[in-house]
């Protein structure tokens, strides 16, 4: 079967499947396979700390493949971003995704670059607002999903079959989505990808430990500490209290303190292994597409799984006895 969509033809990969960015870890030694096994990996600027070492992490992955790659610049959290911004365009990367805050300038900047810009939000009201902007392609983030959470967003179904019916941009969902029904239900909903955090982490090539992986495989996503953080609303005490600091201390810092606030502090977190580093240890539990995980892959493995699930279920699944 041919996966062609917007996506896929705007950006030149087989697979509408996206690597999600990550602000401790998101190298090319994620982002290098999944571009080869055919989706788009991601490189997260933040990760590689200085312009310098993003290029040559870019310059790594370009030795591991000729496909396409896109870097994320998550805004309030990249140091020295708009350097990271020119070296992607310098470096010839086709696609930029920015995050976490509104993104005009480098959106502007990248477009006359040449560069395909994606803006990730939270809410339909913020996907409607890149619009206006111009962003070539929205990530939506239902609730399901971690990283940064707002108090409006609301689940990956509702974000993405509402935002279809409003945006006509490329819409790409993500939250939750690990498998082929996932994948199959993004392209239902009306996104023309699917867009993978927590998947990708649990496949060999992630860096970062084993036991993590291993954990991301067996837990449920009933786990009340995957519950706790992913969907339960942020104690309004705290909230309030960094609401209060905007402002009145520098705005990435604030932005940590807000992410902090909306992912919840998980009191377990000491119990866990210390050789995880402290990034990971602040989104240890993982989100709801722990569900559709059960083993450690590799990348291609992951990808080559979903598509044939996908074509499968299409060809004989469910779609099948509905029509019988
Ligand atoms: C450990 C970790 C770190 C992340 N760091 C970032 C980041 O720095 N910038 C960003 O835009 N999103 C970040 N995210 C969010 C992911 O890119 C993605 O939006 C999210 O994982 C999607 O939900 P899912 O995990 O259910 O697939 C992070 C997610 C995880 C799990």
């Amino acid at each position: 079967m041919e996966w062609k969509t917007k996506i896929t033809e705007m950006l030149g990969i087989k697979y509408p499947i996206i690597q999600g960015s990550y602000g401790g870890f998101g190298t090319s030694a994620i982002a290098a396979p999944v571009s080869e096994a055919g989706g788009l990996g991601m490189i997260t600027a933040s990760a590689l700390k200085t312009p310098e070492g993003l290029r040559d992490d870019i310059k790594k992955a370009r030795s591991f493949t000729d496909k396409p790659i896109c870097v994320n610049l998550t805004v309030g959290m990249c140091p020295h971003i708009d350097e990271m911004r020119e070296v992607a365009i310098e470096e010839g990367i086709p696609v930029v995704e920015t995050s976490a805050f509104q993104a005009t300038d480098h959106g502007k900047r990248l477009k006359e670059a040449g560069v395909k810009w994606i803006h990730k939000v939270a809410t339909v009201k913020h996907a409607i607002v890149a619009e206006r902007q111009g962003a070539d392609a929205i990530v939506i983030v239902g609730m399901e999903g971690i990283g940064f959470k707002s108090v409006d967003q609301l689940p990956t179904l509702t974000s993405i079959t509402w935002a279809a019916k409003q945006i006509k941009t490329p819409l790409i969902a993500a939250g939750g989505i690990s498998d082929a029904r996932g994948f199959l239900a993004s392209l239902a909903m009306g996104a023309e990808a699917a867009y993978l955090g927590t998947a990708f982490m649990c496949t060999k090539e992630c860096p970062i430990p084993d036991r993590h992986k291993q954990y991301l495989a067996d837990v449920a996503p009933s786990d009340p500490k995957i519950m706790k953080k992913v969907l339960s609303p942020p104690d309004p005490k705290d909230l309030e209290k960094v609401m209060k600091l905007k402002g009145k201390i520098p705005h990435s810092e604030w932005l940590m303190k807000l992410e902090r606030v909306l992912l919840k502090e998980d009191p377990d977190y000491h119990e866990l292994p210390e050789e995880i580093n402290e990034e990971v240890l602040m989104l240890a539990p993982g989100s709801l597409a722990v569900s559709g995980l059960d083993k450690v892959l590799t990348a291609k493995e992951l990808i080559d799984s979903i598509i044939h699930g996908a074509e499968e279920i299409l060809q004989k699944g469910v779609f099948a006895s509905i029509r019988a």
